[in-house]
């Protein structure tokens, strides 16, 4: 059986399925490009940069860290320095104030605290001092298993119906596996990528090479089967 020879309503069944999962995901890319690449492309920040913001972050640019850039760093070690840094981007989080708390209470108390009578913020608790380390840790954990979850269930869904129909081409055999996986790969390396973007932003680079790999290889799949049902001579 091949995709020549298959009936006419299974032929044309196949081919709105075709052709409407190819609008799908003609829209699914309009999308990424209208909420993720667009915006920042109007600040002038490239396809990359913005995936790394999404997913990575911000992290540069407290304001805690720019006061200790500036003279209220004058006090501090460079080892101190880079202690509370180092607190600041692993998410300045409670359980670890305990490791720079002590830095906060001797070196800036004396001025940063409600009993020095100066008008500046206190920074002795851990409520006080979050205020100025406040960062963009790009998506959070909780998003990034929920689009995870749902994507990596409706894409292998299109892409085992794509592939099934695809299967039926008369393309070689080599070819005709190597492009039925493709974009399984694809999901993987995709999906993959979100997450390790976000402990590092160098990953930015798979999260595109998947999502273009798992394009061409869709569109290949639709156009070539298409090709076969209509176009190619029949018995
Ligand atoms: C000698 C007194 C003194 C010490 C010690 C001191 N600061 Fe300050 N700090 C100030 C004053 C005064 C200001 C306000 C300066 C201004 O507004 O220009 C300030 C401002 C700041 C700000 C900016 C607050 C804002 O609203 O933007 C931060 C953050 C800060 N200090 C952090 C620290 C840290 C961290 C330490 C300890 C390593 C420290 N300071 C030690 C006097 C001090």
């Amino acid at each position: 059986m091949t995709l020549r020879t298959l009936s006419l309503p299974v032929r044309v069944l196949f081919s709105c399925f075709l052709l409407t999962t190819g609008m799908g995901y003609l829209f699914a890319v309009l999308y990424l490009f209208l909420i993720d690449v667009e915006p920042h492309a109007k600040q002038g920040v490239g396809m990359v940069q913005a995936v790394i913001v999404k997913y990575y972050g911000q992290r540069g640019g407290t304001k805690l860290e720019a006061a200790l850039d500036g003279a209220m760093g004058d006090n501090l070690t460079q080892t101190q320095k880079r202690q509370i840094i180092n607190w600041i981007r692993r998410g300045a989080m409670e359980a670890d104030f305990a490791s720079v708390q002590s830095i906060f209470l001797d070196q800036c108390a004396s001025c940063h605290s409600k009993q020095s009578g100066l008008p500046i913020s206190p920074l002795t608790t851990y409520e006080e001092v979050t205020a100025y380390a406040q960062m963009d840790m790009g998506e959070s954990i909780k998003r990034l298993i929920k689009v995870s979850h749902i994507h990596i269930f409706g894409m292998s869904f299109i892409f085992i119906l794509t592939g099934g129909i695809f299967v039926l081409s008369e393309v070689p055999v080599r070819w005709r596996a190597l492009l039925v996986a493709i974009p399984f790969a694809a999901i993987w390396i995709d999906i993959g990528s979100w997450w390790f973007t976000k402990v590092e932003p160098l990953f930015a680079y798979t999260v595109i090479i998947g999502g273009v790999l798992m394009g061409l290889a869709l569109a290949a799949q639709i156009l070539l089967s298409l090709h076969e049902m209509w176009l190619k001579k029949h018995f």
